[in-house]
């Protein structure tokens, strides 16, 4: 090579290393289109939908449609139809994935059989692979183990469904009465959850019997605390110091409280049956939680024997996470990693439609030899006939077999690095556009989404808790054309819980779907947004304000500003 050749490969090798700056990249994605959707595509008539709606023009062309079509849904997200947004769907990254052409060849593949077809052995295998191979269903194995569910909620509602079937409660005093006198904020905390879950047991009509058991965890998801409760059984977040100061520095902000949840095992091991951590934390902002972390939680379940489960949707993203800031971590594969963490627990359930890459599927899978099979013997039996009843076989658990072969394939790019680079590094280029522009976010930012502050936003600002400003931000960002989630004081019902808590609006990123062009576009609304947010009116909540899951199903309208 000539010494000019050799100069401008050195140049493009610093050129590559560069970090991307606001509208400049230095590095192509992982990936390239291979096929795309357009928003009005051939079959999209205007006209139709103007007239199905009832709207005054095209609620995807027109901001005053939009905004009548908003005010018809009762200002709620979930209800706004998805095909007429213009700009960026950021309600959730879950199930919302573009898939590989690998997957989709995959799905001819499938195979249709009814039970055991082969896509669950393809699957099976490739848990094997991608969890270690404890995790695999041995197939001459009297019970099963691994269970397939249409979604993540399907197989926690199974898991706390019968885990509750499964716990004795004669002998235990209800949890009030165990913690009567005991004084701390982890104690006060609990004393207000069986409160909060007493006066919806009322609202909704059933009867009230105390709770006896609870389940710790670093952040529970809004479903995955629904369907504890729903089980009579107290669903506790123990958040890190460093989350809860809102210490910007520390790296792994998801991790669970280790003095608190010590203290929880120390004096009340007989009333937790389980002990969680959801990697990452999508409740607590997407942060991740360190291997460290984990292992520890093991170390002090297991001196128990509490069982020890994961709520691992975004387990890869977590690795990403412990490789790239975890002292130790540096030179270690993803695969290892994530080999290590499920080293270390009895069980977990997964939504596949997140570090599956698919847009549905998901399981629970038990360890034949954990804590959690010794200590409930006849559960995986139960599990399997409760399986039977409400998802069909648990060799396909609601799903086509084409979609265990898709989901089997998005397990192996999931790990690939190049994939979680890309993947991070958009959240994070979106995460430091907002932070730009003043706009308050969790930082560092999680892996699949941006959290926004709520609080600070509001900061200085007439803001009480019942004016739900958080619920008219995301109205208002719907009427500019994109869609968020407000996981705050509406949905997780905080008012009159004082700062700091988790109060956000979430920006969720869909998997390989949007290019840097579409998420500066919905920074620049937000931006617009928070430059105004005096203006933001107060909503008042019309229906659903007393029901469980209430950000679901409530509705809204705007309150006129009083001048
Ligand atoms: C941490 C976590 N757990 C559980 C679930 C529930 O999964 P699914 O939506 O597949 O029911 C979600 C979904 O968003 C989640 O983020």
């Amino acid at each position: 090579m000539t010494d000019d050749v050799l100069f401008f490969c050195q140049e493009f090798e610093a050129l590559a290393g560069r970090r991307d700056e606001p509208g400049r990249y230095y590095q192509n994605r992982a990936y390239r289109n291979a096929s795309v959707s357009f928003r009005n595509s051939t079959r999209h008539n205007c006209q139709k939908a103007a007239a199905l709606l009832g709207t005054d023009g095209c609620p995807l062309h027109s901001i005053t449609a939009r905004a009548e079509l908003v005010t018809k849904v009762g200002l709620n997200p979930f209800l706004f139809p998805a095909h007429l947004l213009p700009g960026c769907d950021l309600l959730s990254d879950s199930g919302t994935t573009t898939m590989t052409v690998e997957q989709w060849a995959q799905l001819l593949l499938g195979d249709e059989a009814y039970g055991s077809n082969e896509g669950y052995f393809e699957l099976n295998e490739q848990f094997g692979v991608t969890f270690g191979e404890v995790w695999q269903q041995r197939f001459d194995a009297p019970l099963q183990t691994v269970f397939i569910f249409h979604q993540g909620r399907a197989a926690e509602h199974a898991l706390f469904f019968n885990l509750a079937r499964s716990l004795k409660v004669e002998g235990l005093k209800p949890l009030r009465q165990r913690l009567a006198g005991k004084t701390g904020d982890v104690y006060a905390r609990i004393l207000a959850e069986i409160e909060r879950m007493e006066r919806r047991v009322y609202a909704s009509g059933q009867k009230w019997e105390e709770p006896v058991y609870l389940i710790p965890s670093n952040g529970h998801f809004d479903t995955t605390e629904a369907n504890i409760a729903a089980s009579n059984i107290i669903p506790l977040n123990l958040n890190c110091v460093e989350h809860r100061n809102n210490d910007e520095k520390f790296p792994f902000r998801g991790n669970i409280n280790l003095v608190e949840l010590g203290e929880l095992l120390n004096t009340i091991p007989e009333h937790i049956p389980l002990v969680y951590l959801t990697i990452t934390n999508n409740t607590g902002g997407g942060q991740p939680v360190a291997m460290a972390n984990i292992r520890t939680v093991r170390r002090l379940t297991a001196e128990k024997r509490v069982p020890f489960f994961l709520d691992a949707c975004r387990f890869a993203e977590n690795a990403w996470f412990i490789q790239q800031r975890e002292p130790g971590y540096q030179g270690r594969e993803i695969k290892e990693i994530v080999r290590e963490i499920f080293s270390e627990i009895d069980g977990f359930h997964i939504s596949l439609k997140k570090d599956g890459l698919v847009n549905i599927g998901g399981a629970l899978l038990i360890r034949a030899d954990g804590l959690f099979v010794q200590r409930y013997p006849g559960l995986l039996e139960q599990l399997t006939d409760y399986q039977i009843l409400t998802e069909g076989h648990p060799t396909y658990g609601g799903l086509a077999g084409r979609d265990l072969k898709a989901i089997a394939e998005g397990l192996r790019t999931v790990v690939n690095p190049e994939y979680l680079a890309s993947r991070i590094g958009q959240v994070q280029r979106f995460a430091e556009r907002l932070s730009a522009s003043g706009v308050p976010i969790i930082k560092p930012a999680g892996g699949h989404a941006v959290y926004i502050d709520i609080d600070r936003f509001f900061a200085g600002i007439s803001n009480e808790d019942t004016d739900y400003k958080g619920v008219a931000f995301v109205a208002l960002l719907l009427i500019a054309g994109h869609r968020l989630c407000e996981l705050g004081v509406y949905a997780f019902e905080l008012e009159g819980r004082k700062p700091p808590r988790n109060n956000f609006v979430r920006a969720a990123i869909p998997r390989l779907t949007y290019e840097a062009q579409d998420l500066f576009a919905t920074a620049e609304a937000i931006r617009l947004i928070y430059e105004h947010r005096e203006r933001i009116p107060a909503v008042e909540v019309l229906s659903g304000k007393d029901l469980a899951l209430r950000h679901f199903k409530s509705r809204f309208k705007f309150k006129q500003q009083k001048v």
